[in-house]
């Protein structure tokens, strides 16, 4: 692909979250997530028996780790505040979490970083998991009540805030793919997560707007929620049932959060079909109110891969639970093998142009994109630099296509690359490697730039893509 550039004002930075990179997991009064539970219960689940204690030592780094991104020349990092780190168990704030909360914000703007903060990345506190988790009224409202006091608490200091990180994996992981606790294989469980998440989303915007309406918020900051989009496609000469079907998976994973942030409303098409198959969702007297006031200043889109969708091969699976998608293995898919996903760059800009086509007012910025890979040790060269050639590649094509995009009128604003900094992969943990940095475990955490840092250190000098 010849040169092409991004635009003037166009940033690049950092996706990052707290259970990933903090570690220090007993320390300043933190109490017990779901992570630090299931590794406590069963550590043979995790790679290498690697469980969610250490995060990549970020804690103890923070300092050298924002030196590094911003000589990477990255003007911004996303991270998340963790609820079990921020308040107490009885919901209050725990002036310890939020020190260091207050300390790690201004080390990142003393270097000229801006910080964009995440209230939830898949990390429930434990107690209020055993309260019935995304269920319950009683916790949905507990996190609008902690997303209040994060806000009260750093209202003047964070500008660009995000409810939560991906709301649909949660619901997919933990409920219907059964590969992450509590290993549940229940679509209409599910179903009652996703819309409990899109009540707390609603909430906590809500939370917001009203903290900005008093000045606690300060003026200029935005709010936001950022989701892994995953752009549909099926056969090249579909049937009507394919088609349903990729309409159906559309629905469920990609309309019900963009309309919920641009309408205040899930999208009536999938709740009406699921509601044929039984899949009811709680809604409550009041409920339609509350997702009104879900609409967002601007999204995130995290693209990793697309998905291929053909109609479904059996109506109910093994589970009882309905089918209304399988999944279409195109033969000429490049696949990522060390993730088992497909590599897709062209997804991108299909995706932005929808946005672009259908929710024409919605700015967004790609809030996570990268490639993770295990052994890249093999790929290290004599003076010991790994030499990540596969990354700059997957790197280059992903912005070649949202330049295009952007060129042809999508509203995306910037990139951040996720991990920058290699980190914990959640069960994964270390598997596969994310990073333009390595992080040497042998070695007490240290850093080292791989490869692709120099290169993408010169596009984000030139916005130029070689
Ligand atoms: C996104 C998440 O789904 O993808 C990150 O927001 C995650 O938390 C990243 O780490 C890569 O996925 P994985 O499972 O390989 O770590």
């Amino acid at each position: 692909m010849s040169i092409c550039t991004l635009p003037e004002g166009f940033f690049f930075g950092a996706a990052m979250s707290g259970p990933q990179t903090e570690g220090a997991w007993q320390r300043y009064g933190k109490l017990e997530s779901l992570w630090d539970t299931w590794s406590n219960e069963r550590i043979e689940d995790f790679h290498n028996r690697v469980g969610s204690y250490a995060g990549n030592d970020f804690t103890n780094r923070y300092k050298e780790d924002f030196e590094l991104l911003r000589s990477l020349g990255l003007a911004s990092w996303r991270t998340s505040i963790q609820w079990t780190r921020l308040l107490d168990a009885n919901g209050k704030l725990n002036p310890e979490g939020s020190e260091y909360y207050h300390r790690l914000f201004a080390s990142a703007e003393a270097v000229g970083l801006e910080t964009f903060v995440n209230l939830y990345h898949f990390d429930m506190p434990t107690y209020l998991f055993r309260r019935g988790g995304w269920e319950s009224r009683e916790v949905i409202e507990a996190y609008a009540t902690y997303a209040r006091i994060a806000f009260r608490e750093f209202g003047q200091e964070i500008k660009y805030w995000f409810t939560f990180n991906e709301p649909i994996v949660e619901p997919q992981q933990r409920y219907t793919d059964a590969v992450w606790y509590p290993f549940h294989h229940d679509f209409a469980q599910a179903r009652t997560v996703q819309y409990g998440i899109s009540i707390a989303h609603s909430l906590a915007v809500a939370e917001f707007r009203e903290l900005q309406g008093t000045g606690q918020v300060r003026a200029d900051a935005k709010i936001g929620l950022i989701n892994c989009f995953t752009p549909p496609y099926t056969k090249e000469d579909p049937s009507e049932a394919d088609l349903l079907a990729v309409r159906m998976a559309d629905g469920i994973d990609n309309r019900w959060w963009l309309d919920l942030v641009t309408k205040g409303s899930l999208p009536e098409e999938t709740i009406g079909a699921l509601s044929s198959r039984g899949i009811n969702l709680p809604v409550r007297a009041g409920d339609e109110q509350i997702l009104a006031q879900g609409t967002v200043d601007w999204l995130g889109f995290n693209y990793y891969r697309p998905e291929r969708i053909q109609a479904p091969e059996r109506d109910v699976d093994e589970y009882g639970n309905p089918v209304f998608a399988s999944e279409y293995a195109w033969p000429d898919a490049v696949m990522n093998e060390s993730r088992g996903w497909e590599i897709y760059p062209k997804g991108i800009y299909d995706f932005g142009m929808t946005m672009a086509r259908d929710y024409p007012d919605l700015e967004w910025f790609v809030s996570e994109n990268g490639i993770g890979i295990q052994g890249e040790g093999a790929f290290r060269d004599a003076s010991g630099t790994i030499q990540d050639d596969y990354r700059i590649d997957f790197v280059r094509q992903h912005l070649s296509w949202i330049a295009r995009a952007i060129e042809e009128g999508a509203k995306c604003r910037g990139y951040h690359y996720w991990g920058v900094i290699d980190c914990w992969s959640w069960n994964n943990a270390y598997k596969n490697r994310y990073g333009l940095v390595e992080v040497n475990l042998d070695n007490g955490y240290s850093r080292h730039l791989k490869k692709s840092a120099g290169w993408f250190k010169r596009v984000t000098a030139t916005h130029a893509i070689e």
